[in-house]
């Protein structure tokens, strides 16, 4: 099995309580990641759109706020315990309808030529057959349609994930620093995403690094919560408290450059790709 199939498979068998936890941990690093691609894309009143894994819900609620009451979203994920984090959310007022679907993005549950837009924000990455997910996206989408996409550039590219997957190599080896990288930051070619895109169909192929500030007030700790979400929580679970404790140190000292009183302060890079069907 891939990095990227055992992190897909991870969120797809992953329990309601790991994904609620995921979404205490998770989603504000993703929010002005969400604002960024709905300004790259641009909506207008009353679209219809359609979010691709859509996780917690972070870009469908968002662009639902955005289309107004006139407009619809469709969101759908493969995971039913990222699903039940989702639906549990409050409706919002002058909001678009949220229809949440369970499918893989390789068999989108929808209509041909259905969406003015279609987004996907780090999903792309965990798909096992990228290609197929694209090319569903493109038979969603309205002749004028527009794509939004972003997944994260290399891991070096976002420092305290690269400090921490380093501190997993010590305390776990290896093979579990490897895991833990090739899963969100597996797909960071420039060149690599141009070609899927183009070879999917997509006209105006056009990917941009942007990079965003990051701030994880909670210091390393906050960081190291984030694992029981990953693929290597197995791992990082079966650690007895002197590996927990080992590990903590390990993110503390590979983070330090980035300590300022106690808060983690860096950026995050990824590519924002933009198209049209
Ligand atoms: C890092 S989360 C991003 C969630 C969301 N887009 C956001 O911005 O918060 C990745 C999501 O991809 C979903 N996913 C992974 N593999 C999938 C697949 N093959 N088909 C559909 N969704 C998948 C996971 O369940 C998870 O919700």
């Amino acid at each position: 099995m891939s990095a990227s199939d055992t992190w897909s498979a991870s969120f797809t068998t992953s329990t309601v309580e790991a994904m609620t936890a995921y979404d205490a941990v998770v989603p504000f690093m993703f929010a002005p990641w969400a604002e960024a691609l709905l300004d790259e894309v641009g909506v207008a009143l009353g679209e219809t759109v359609l979010d691709v894994a859509t996780g917690p819900g972070t870009v469908a609620r968002l662009v639902a706020t955005r289309l107004g009451t006139s407009g619809l979203v469709t969101a759908c994920d493969l995971s039913p315990a990222m699903l039940a984090v989702a639906t549990a959310k409050a409706d919002l007022d002058g909001a678009a309808p949220i229809t949440y679907l369970k499918c893989p993005a390789d068999a989108l549950d929808v209509s041909d030529a259905a969406f003015d837009v279609v987004l996907c924000q780090q999903g792309l990455q965990f798909f096992p057959d990228r290609h197929a997910a694209l090319a569903e996206m493109r038979r969603a989408m309205k002749p004028a349609g527009r794509l939004g996409v972003n997944v994260w550039c290399g891991i070096e590219q976002c420092p305290p994930f690269e400090a921490l997957s380093i501190a997993l190599g010590i305390v776990l080896g290896p093979d579990t620093q490897l895991a833990y990288r090739s899963g969100p930051w597996g797909l960071s070619g420039r060149g690599e995403l141009t070609r899927l895109f183009e070879g999917a169909g997509f006209t105006n192929v056009r990917v941009e690094r942007r990079t965003l500030p990051i701030v994880f007030e909670g210091g390393p700790a906050q960081l190291v919560a984030t694992l029981p979400t990953a693929s290597v929580a197995p791992q990082v679970a079966a650690l007895e408290k002197k590996g927990r404790d080992d590990l903590l140190a390990a993110t503390t000292k590979t983070l330090a450059s980035l300590l300022h009183d106690g808060a983690v302060r860096s950026e995050m890079a990824a590519h924002v790709v933009r198209a049209t069907r």
